[in-house]
């Protein structure tokens, strides 16, 4: 028999419709509560919802009156009545709660002389308990009824927590994605370090985090950038092979999660001694990272190893969760792979650099008068361009094709290009042809594209008579100018077999007199200019220089 006719029963059904519709996770657990206090005819009653993975029951809303302070306040999930009502999975009444052996003298006790008795029932989700509702001085007790609004509220509830956590997880997610977009914006070493440990902590909500890596040497773990760096000296701070949950993560490749660090054996107190920081707790990811060797260009095979770990400190609110160890895992990963684009970069620029320095010294090299040639034109370049307030980027780009601007010389046969005497039509002709030979070396090399200009062009004239084009005025790239004014001025000033070196004097009036026939007088004039602060050297200045 039951209190409620049909038709009370249909409207009951339909205000717990009505409250579904709203997917705010506290007011549907507020309106779904209500609405079993009322079907039970009651003022005062609690609703635990289950940590499963603690293992704890949360009081999560509190009618009546038990005190409200409850709220948050955790039990053993198996305790008391509200223990047996998860186990049995049914409703329980107990009409005598103070004298029940299961009664459970918890947070709520001294709120319990007024109640006496007690429905207790399990919120079940696909038959697995989420949570306990106890409803306390009921006039009826409808267990059918308010187990159906109860696993109703469970399955509303599980929907709310869901999206609720996944529109906090896809924001995670979002702040995620944005961290590695700034990580991957650099290309400096300890920039990138820098980056990783300020947005982890931010990131996973953590007092302080740290960056471990591999010593090949010694198998030390070195750490190498931590978020709280005020107290100590980092640089000497290192761990010994396998110790501490580093030490565990790096040596298995396992991310560990540690909630107490005083209840945990692997647990290394070395640092905390040398930075004064206080752990508490600790989740660690590993570094991995696939080893790249230059020249090999098959990448199959090549094994991923372990290179270091992080470590995020303290999470401030509550614990650590798998979801954070997922998101300290990708951050990692990614981590890896931009320091190793970073490593990758730089040995790529240091190995570009030494190629351009063979190079040019091998053109200087076979043209045995024109020592040192190729790298003072490269400086007189950048100085021109420095002193025309020209962008970084094309100083760069001028720079490297003064370097290269004779490479073409390598086709030009010995005797020509050492020949002491002076050049019959013939041979002139011969060594003209080195400009768009050096253009056609380049062709092949994608990365010297915007060089390129200035090897084909530095021997073009403003008013037409230069080579290989014939190419007048502005036809000229500004690149192919500067390194016309660079080139001129150093050919000049050196001595060649067939006559000495002029005076920087004589030199400049010669250039100047060039002005619109052959040279360009904004650059001429850069370079005078450039002379006078004294931030350029002749080859008699450097060799005097040298000298001293
Ligand atoms: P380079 O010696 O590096 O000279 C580069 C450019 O500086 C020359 O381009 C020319 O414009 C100018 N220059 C160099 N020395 C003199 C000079 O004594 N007087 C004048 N007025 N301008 C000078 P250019 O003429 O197209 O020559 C290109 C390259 O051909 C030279 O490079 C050099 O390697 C070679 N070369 C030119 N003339 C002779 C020569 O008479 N004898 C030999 N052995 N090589 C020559
Ligand atoms: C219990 O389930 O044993 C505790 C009941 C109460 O809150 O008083
Ligand atoms: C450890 O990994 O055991 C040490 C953690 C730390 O203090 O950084
Ligand atoms: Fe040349």
């Amino acid at each position: 028999m039951t209190h409620f006719s049909i038709p009370e029963i249909l409207a009951l059904v339909e205000r717990a419709n009505e409250i579904s519709s709203t997917s705010h996770l506290d007011q549907l657990l507020v309106q779904m509560f209500d609405l079993i206090l009322e079907v039970c005819g009651a003022e005062s009653g609690t609703l635990y919802l289950l940590d499963q993975s603690a293992g704890e029951l949360e009081f999560r809303l509190v009618r009546g009156s038990t005190s409200p302070n409850l709220v948050g306040k955790r039990i053993p999930k198996d305790v008391g009545i509200v223990g047996a009502t998860i186990r049995e999975r049914r409703p329980l009444e107990v009409v005598d709660i103070v004298n029940d052996p299961r009664w459970y003298r918890g947070p709520s006790e001294t709120a319990a002389h007024r109640v006496t008795k007690v429905i207790s029932f399990p919120l079940l989700l696909r038959s697995e308990p989420t949570g306990v509702i106890q409803i306390f001085n009921y006039q009826w007790a409808e267990l059918e009824l308010i187990q159906l609004l109860g696993n109703r509220m469970a399955s509303e509830v599980e929907q709310a927590a869901l999206l609720e956590s996944s529109r906090s997880y896809s924001q995670r997610l979002e702040a995620l994605v944005s961290i590695i977009g700034k990580i991957a914006s650099s290309l400096d070493r300890d920039q990138i370090l820098q980056i990783i440990l300020e947005y982890a902590s931010v990131l996973l909500d953590a007092e302080a985090s740290s960056l471990f890596l591999v010593d090949e040497q010694t198998g030390d773990l070195v750490l190498q950038s931590a978020s709280k760096t005020q107290t100590a000296d980092l640089s000497n701070i290192r761990v010994p092979p396998g110790k501490g949950v580093i030490g565990h993560v790096v040596q298995t490749g396992e991310t560990v999660l540690v909630a107490d660090v005083t209840r945990d054996e692997r647990y290394y107190k070395g640092i905390d001694q040398n930075t004064g920081f206080a752990t508490r707790s600790i989740l660690a990811v590993p570094l991995r990272s696939r080893e790249i060797k230059m020249g090999v260009s098959e990448m199959n095979g090549v094994a991923e190893h372990v290179i270091g770990g992080v470590e995020v400190l303290n999470k401030r609110v509550k614990t650590f969760t798998s979801e954070d160890a997922r998101l300290l895992e990708t951050l990692a990963s990614h981590a890896a792979t931009v320091l190793q684009i970073a490593d990758l970069y730089n040995s790529t620029n240091e190995l570009f650099h030494s190629v351009l320095r063979v190079t040019s010294a091998m053109v200087d090299a076979r043209d045995r008068y024109t020592e040192g040639h190729s790298q003072r034109v490269s400086d007189f370049a950048v100085a021109i361009a420095t002193e025309l307030g020209l962008p970084a980027e094309m100083v760069r780009h001028i720079q490297i094709s003064g370097l290269l601007h004779d490479v073409g010389k390598i086709g030009v046969a010995d005797a020509i290009l050492n020949k002491t005497g002076a050049l019959t039509p013939a041979e002139f002709a011969e060594m003209k042809k080195h400009p768009t030979i050096g253009a056609n070396i380049l062709k092949e090399v994608a990365v010297l594209k915007v060089e390129m200009a200035g090897v084909l062009e530095h021997h073009e004239k403003l008013d037409g008579s230069g080579y290989p084009a014939g190419l007048r005025g502005d036809q000229i790239s500004l690149m192919g100018r500067v390194l016309a004014a660079a080139d001129v001025f150093d050919a000049l000033t050196s001595d060649r077999p067939y006559r000495k070196g002029w005076d920087v004097e004589e030199t400049f009036e010669k250039m100047i007199n060039g002005i619109g026939t052959h040279f360009d007088g904004e650059c001429v004039h850069a370079l005078i200019r450039a002379y006078t602060k004294n931030l350029v050297h002749t080859q008699h200045e450097r060799e005097r220089l040298k000298a001293q």
